[in-house]
């Protein structure tokens, strides 16, 4: 049996494209006592991709070059010799992106049982996005009912269930994405109640309209020069959660923005870094939580899927041009 992978094949500078990965062939092993072999059916793209390509470990270790790109991805278990998978599992994991794996369960996160979701739902919605908007949203940022939420790379996997998360427990929701595709996106399918193009508004001025009281809450998806402008309307007592950097493709320098410690000293504001890693011991309340919300049809969701290995070759360079509209999904199944 075959396994296609596609390996992390040159260090990307900037913006990755096809040239830093390969598409290659290998053989899959037999197991060994204790192990089970998975069919992949999605491979995820997440924007931390690019971080993971870089030489540089910052929460997790580089992917070494040669190496099947790390990712989530979600398959089908085909053979087993391990006493808690069988075959017909479903299981979602850091299995990366290749067409079949052997694993001893160390890299499953978890099995996948909302049989009436449809499967690439554990990726994003029902895996890293959900869960990452659920905690950053209700723990990190501490929104509640009357709150102005504001959240960049709002039409996208992450900020679209932050948005509509939001609206569920009684925000006001401000959503700020590129362009009037995904500005129209947000207000016709994730339903806030303002949006904001940052490529052709003044951000600042657009959110003075937008919250006259000030932002309580920005989910901060990008850095750079969108919340450099929310920055400077903040509400007093405004939480910010960092969930993202997507518009820093450079780590080494990092590029210097202005100096916040007058803004959040002024609002009494406090900003926080997020990791949805830190979170894994209560994923099974976002689990439970963000599939009630989607048998309600409460919570829309969009997927953008690419079809084929040869297409996650300029997977990643997509997220960072905002090429995609939805949670961006490579099929291979
Ligand atoms: N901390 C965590 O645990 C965690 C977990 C998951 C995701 N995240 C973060 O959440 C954010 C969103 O991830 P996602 O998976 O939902 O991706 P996504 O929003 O579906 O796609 C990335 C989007 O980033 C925007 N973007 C790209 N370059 C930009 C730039 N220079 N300035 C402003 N926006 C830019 C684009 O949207 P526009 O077309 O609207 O510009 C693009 O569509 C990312 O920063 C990601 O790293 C964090």
């Amino acid at each position: 049996m075959q396994n296609t992978q596609v390996i992390l094949a040159k260090r990307p500078v900037g913006v990755p494209d096809p040239s830093h990965f390969e598409v290659r062939d290998t053989a899959v092993p037999d197991l060994a006592a204790g192990q089970f072999l998975i069919r992949v059916s999605h491979w995820s793209v997440d924007p931390a991709m690019r971080g993971w390509a870089n030489d540089v470990p910052n929460y997790s270790p580089p992917v070494a070059l040669g190496d099947p790109m790390r990712s989530f991805a979600v398959g089908e278990v085909i053979a087993s010799r391990h006493p808690g998978y069988a075959e017909g599992d479903v299981v979602e994991g850091l299995l990366g992106w290749q067409t079949h794996v052997v694993s001893d369960g160390a890299n499953i996160g978890r099995k996948v049982t909302e049989t009436d979701l449809p499967r690439s739902y554990a990726l994003g919605i029902m895996g890293l996005n959900g869960t990452t908007a659920y905690f950053g949203l209700l723990e990190s940022c501490a929104a509640k009912a009357g709150d102005t939420v504001v959240v960049s790379t709002a039409a996208g996997a992450v900020g679209s269930a932050v948005g509509q998360i939001a609206k569920i427990i009684g925000c006001r929701t401000v959503g700020i994405a590129g362009g009037p595709v995904k500005t129209r996106q947000c207000l016709e399918d994730f339903g806030y109640d303002a949006a904001i193009d940052y490529k052709a508004q003044d951000v600042a001025e657009a959110i003075a309209a937008a919250c006259p009281d000030g932002v309580d809450c920005y989910f901060d998806n990008t850095c750079g020069p969108i919340s450099d402008a929310v920055m400077t309307k903040l509400a007093q007592g405004a939480r910010i959660t960092i969930c993202g950097t997507a518009a820093i493709t450079e780590w080494d320098p990092l590029p210097m923005g202005p100096r916040v410690h007058r803004q959040l000293l002024v609002a009494r504001a406090r900003m926080q870094g997020f990791l949805i890693f830190d979170h894994k011991d209560r994923l099974a309340e976002a689990y439970a939580a963000l599939a009630g919300w989607l048998r309600e049809g409460r919570i829309a969701v969009r997927e953008h899927v690419l079809d084929g290995p040869e297409a996650a070759l300029d997977a990643i360079g997509m997220l960072y041009r905002g090429e995609n509209t939805g949670k961006l999904i490579v099929k291979v199944g």
